[in-house]
């Protein structure tokens, strides 16, 4: 007899590993996830084991959110031990190769001296031979970079750390991810398979499409002691359909924080994506996965950070994204990896990089890349656009998290496209201090006050209306703010009422408003629609190719 198609649950989280911690960007590109295994994972196992009850004790604090504490309340001691041994092992090279970047920092602040750098070649650390280019600044600091593409053909690029673990869910609430690893759990199936496996594909269709459960099995190599769980998580119950946009306007859906999906009939585009789960009671209101399209145009990233390159949304839609546009690098700087590369060697082969004032142009519509400025501690990191998003003559920007600390670059970029009709832009204007993201990156250490003067804060009231007064937008929304229930686990952000990002957003909002214009703080779902030709034909817009 055939055997029947099942369908996957909406409710099953489909969590990316590596070496069992929560899997982001700087754990694929090699030389970032060199420095965090060491920096961040061994760092944050050795000082558990030294002493578990302070990391009880801070993940229950308030104030510690998203510090680095492990969340098992002082317990599972050898667990974590074992996790230690297994990662000094498998990582043996990794460890090493992080080793020799500190080395070789070292080796250019005590002999690189302005003298030319021919001679120093023979001192870099063997590992890394080969792989990196030394240079000095206009000011004769040194510097090196990396071949990015080589190091991921090489030993350092270990891709055998990737994994997933997948559970049921019946609600948003998940702690904080970058700070504890995944340990075994009767209820979470561990699939020991790297991130570019094509059974993931498949898996997620089912979500539309059934499929019998013995094609998905042998495809993710599902062994028959994990079978009992891996069939639970599927149903024979149809999903609701998708309903295609077919209106003649400009339909824009808020899913939380970053995440926006603007449609037409003919077009779609996904930014920034973060889609929660489904299938179970949620006090607040909100879009999901049931929500998105068969196919997606274009997925935009706007910069290289945890809550807006999120690995479990963006695996599970990499089936359905036709074109991936990131900003453009090929610095080779340790502090700024290759996203195009990063994102090739995960299974995504349509990816574009876009550049400052580039455009892409399709059908009606165009996407440019805007230049994006701040957010990053004041580190010399070029991977992040803004977007323009024209239809017809109706344009919308995206700023995500940019901090406009000069005002004259936006007059600049408004030379050139004019007024826009929606602004939406991030106001986490507190933001963390350079080492909570980029400390495993640093071989010296940085004094506390001047992590402290180096944060990655967007913009507040005075600065998100000097965007205003240059672009003269109808509406302003500010998004991005790490809220929503099912953001939390990665953005481990909670405000209160009395919160800086609350109160300079609520003035915000407030001045434009009593400007006449439309604004508001988005939270849980949104839905706008817009005449494609509302704004005036603006002659000064023209496009770079
Ligand atoms: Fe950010």
């Amino acid at each position: 007899m055939k055997e029947k198609g099942l369908y996957l649950k909406p409710n099953l989280v489909f969590e990316p590993l590596y070496d069992n911690w929560y899997a982001w960007s700087h754990l694929i590109s090699p030389a970032t996830a060199a420095m965090n295994v060491v920096g961040r994972h061994h760092t944050i196992i050795e000082s558990y084991l030294a002493a578990p009850s302070i990391h009880a004790e801070a993940v229950l604090n308030p104030k510690m959110r998203g510090g680095p504490f492990m969340d098992f309340g002082g317990g599972r001691i050898a667990e974590v031990k074992a996790l230690q041994q297994k990662s000094f092992q498998k990582q043996e090279k990794v460890i090493q190769f992080a080793k020799a970047i500190k080395e070789l920092d070292k080796l250019l602040a005590t002999e690189a001296k302005g003298f030319g750098l021919e001679a120093l070649y023979e001192k870099v650390p063997p590992l890394l031979k080969g792989y990196v280019e030394l240079y000095y600044d206009r000011n004769n600091n040194p510097g090196f970079r990396f071949f990015e593409s080589l190091l991921y053909n090489s030993e350092f690029y270990n891709k055998s750390s990737q994994s997933f673990a997948m559970w049921l869910t019946n609600n948003d609430e998940r702690p904080f991810c970058l700070s504890t690893p995944r340990l075994e759990d009767a209820n979470v199936l561990s699939l020991d398979i790297p991130f570019d496996h094509p059974g993931i594909d498949e898996l997620v269709k089912m979500k539309r499409v059934s499929q019998p459960l013995g094609y998905i099995k042998s495809m993710l190599g599902i062994t028959p002691s994990q079978e009992v769980l891996f069939d639970t998580f599927f149903t024979d119950q149809p999903p609701t359909p998708y309903q295609k946009y077919t209106g003649d306007k400009i339909r824009m859906r808020y899913f939380g924080h970053a995440c926006i999906l603007v449609e037409t009939k003919d077009i779609s585009i996904l930014v920034d994506p973060l889609i929660s789960y489904y299938g179970y009671h949620s006090d607040v209101q909100h879009f999901s996965d049931v929500d998105l399209p068969d196919t997606l145009d274009y997925v935009l990233i706007t910069h290289n950070h945890q809550d807006h390159i999120l690995f479990e949304t963006l695996l599970p839609l990499r089936h359905k994204i036709k074109n991936l546009i990131v900003p453009r690098t090929n610095s080779g700087r340790l502090e700024d990896p290759d996203l195009k590369l990063m994102f090739n060697n995960i299974g995504f082969n349509n990816v574009t990089a876009v550049n400052e004032m580039e455009t892409i142009r399709f059908i009606d519509a165009t996407i440019t890349g805007l230049p994006f400025i701040g957010e990053h501690s004041d580190l010399n990191i070029v991977t992040k656009s803004c977007y323009l998003v024209k239809i017809g003559d109706f344009k919308l920007i995206f700023l995500a998290d940019s901090r406009i600390i000069e005002p004259k670059l936006y007059e600049y970029i408004h030379d050139k496209i004019g007024d826009v009709d929606v602004i939406f832009i991030g106001m986490e204007c507190d933001g963390a201090p350079l080492t909570w993201l980029y400390g495993p990156l640093l071989t010296k250490k940085l004094p506390r006050d001047m992590d402290g003067s180096r944060r990655l804060a967007g913009s507040d009231c005075n600065k998100g209306m000097s965007l205003v007064n240059i672009f003269n937008p109808k509406e302003i929304y500010v998004y991005a703010m790490g809220q929503e229930p099912w953001v939390e686990f990665i953005s481990s952000i909670k405000y209160t009422d009395e919160s800086n990002p609350i109160v300079q957003s609520n003035k915000l909002v407030q001045i434009c408003r009593d400007r006449g214009m439309v604004a508001e703080r988005l939270y849980g779902e949104k839905e706008l629609l817009y005449e494609k030709q509302t704004s005036p034909k603006d002659l000064n817009y023209c496009t770079q190719d």
